[in-house]
């Protein structure tokens, strides 16, 4: 690479649990570097870790996808850039008054209440799968029902509709034109709308998230329908397809390392340590956006107001000052302050709900289907690409 060649981004995994190769430039680059953008727009890409959790905690760095200097990745996402986007779309104080209203149905305690009721829906799941007998398609038959039902339960949405919202979301996220993803906007703000304008007919509240807003800030007037939908939306999306693809890529990663599984098997304590190595290797919100409202020093760098900022967390999370040996899967080393799920005020507001679907989810999945193994050669198995979350676009498995 040199100075008039930067990087594009994103570009596609080689391997689904490593960075692009074509980011190898990127981390010897540390802590900043110049990439272009679908459009041909310049953009500064994060890959250092303390520039990046100094940048990501900075005021002056801004989340609102309406600014016109928004950097976008691609079409799809330029295309909804119009529609505001709650929680992840907009600054303080603003930003602090939507989470405020949230944050009581994720924190860590109610996460921890939850934890009989995954159980019981992993269970469930692979209950099912045993039913049916080896083959099966790990991601429609575990990975995506698991978080959908949990987030469902959580939320006060039907899961019976389920094949409407994930098809939307799976539009929204990776639709192929930016006409698609504006059109799975558009069927989710009039599905959720109605599910909002139903809950608040009923006398008798539900005791999900989405009813408590409804009977809470709605009715109070903290919020209108439009802003209470858009909160509705980045809850149910975020909220089942991002730990979907954790599952299905934490299991491929498993069975692609089958040491460290078995001395996971071996040693079910080191769950926890293990779903923090697993984030922090897959990394799979690989592209955090803002654009910068200020000029900012950093790294003696100068990021002039306008300019458009990325954090490439698979390089991030491999930054070998914080992470000796990054590139391998260590159940020992403390993954903790890895930036999987963001930094600074947009942190991942479901971390704790996923975290503990993540240790259930992986770990009954193993302890039920001691065999487990792909259904075909690895190299075989699509993922996803570069431009979205990244995960198993399928995974047969047979035990
Ligand atoms: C393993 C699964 C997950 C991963 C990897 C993940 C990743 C992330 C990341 C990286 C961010 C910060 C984005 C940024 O700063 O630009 C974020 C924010 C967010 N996540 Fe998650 N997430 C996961 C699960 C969940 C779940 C289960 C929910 C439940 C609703 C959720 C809801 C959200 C919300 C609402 C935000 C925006 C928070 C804010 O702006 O204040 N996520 N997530």
């Amino acid at each position: 690479m040199t100075e008039t060649e930067p990087v594009a981004f994103p570009r596609s995994r080689t391997c689904p649990y490593h960075p692009p190769t074509a980011y190898d430039p990127l981390r010897t680059a540390r802590p900043l570097t110049r990439i272009t953008l679908f459009d041909g727009r310049p953009a500064w890409l994060v890959s250092g870790h303390a520039a990046a959790r100094a940048l990501l905690a900075d005021p002056r760095l801004s989340s609102d996808r309406t600014r016109p200097d928004f950097p976008a990745p691609t079409e799809r996402f330029a295309g909804v850039r119009n529609r505001k986007t709650a929680l992840l779309g907009v600054d303080d104080p603003e930003h602090r008054t939507q989470r405020r209203m949230v944050i009581p149905g994720f924190t860590l305690k109610r996460a921890t209440e939850l934890r009989p009721r995954i159980e019981q829906v992993v269970d469930e799941r692979i209950d099912a799968m045993i039913a049916q007998g080896p083959p099966a398609e790990l991601v429609s038959a575990f990975a995506l029902p698991v978080p959908s039902t949990v987030i469902c339960a959580l939320l006060g949405v039907p899961y019976a509709d389920h094949d409407f919202f994930e098809g939307q979301s799976r539009r929204l996220l990776r639709g192929p034109t930016a006409a698609d993803t504006m059109d799975a906007r558009d069927q989710l703000e009039v599905y959720l709308g109605e599910l909002i304008d139903h809950k608040q007919k009923q006398h008798e509240p539900g005791d999900g998230v989405l009813d408590e807003l409804v009977h809470q800030q709605l009715r109070d007037g903290a919020i209108d329908r439009q802003e209470a939908i858009a909160l509705a939306i980045i809850l149910l999306v975020a909220g089942h397809e991002t730990t979907a693809n954790m599952i299905s890529l934490g299991t491929f990663t498993l069975l692609q390392h089958p040491e460290q599984l078995a001395e996971l098997r071996d040693d079910p304590a080191l769950l926890p340590t293990a779903v923090e190595e697993l984030m922090r290797m897959l990394s799979i919100a690989d592209g955090l956006l803002r654009s910068a409202t200020e000029d900012i020093e950093v790294a003696g760098t100068t990021i002039r107001a306008g300019d458009g900022v990325v954090f490439a967390t698979s390089v991030i999370n491999r930054d070998e000052t914080v992470y000796a040996d990054p590139d391998t899967l260590d159940w020992h080393r403390s993954a903790r302050h890895h930036v999987a799920f963001g930094f600074g005020i947009h942190q991942c507001l479901g971390q704790n709900l996923a975290r503990a679907e993540l240790e259930i989810a992986l770990h009954t999945l193993f302890d039920r289907l001691p065999t487990l193994r792909l259904a075909a050669p690895a190299d075989e198995i699509p993922f996803k690409p570069g431009d979205t979350i990244q995960g198993m676009l399928e995974l047969p498995v047979t035990w």
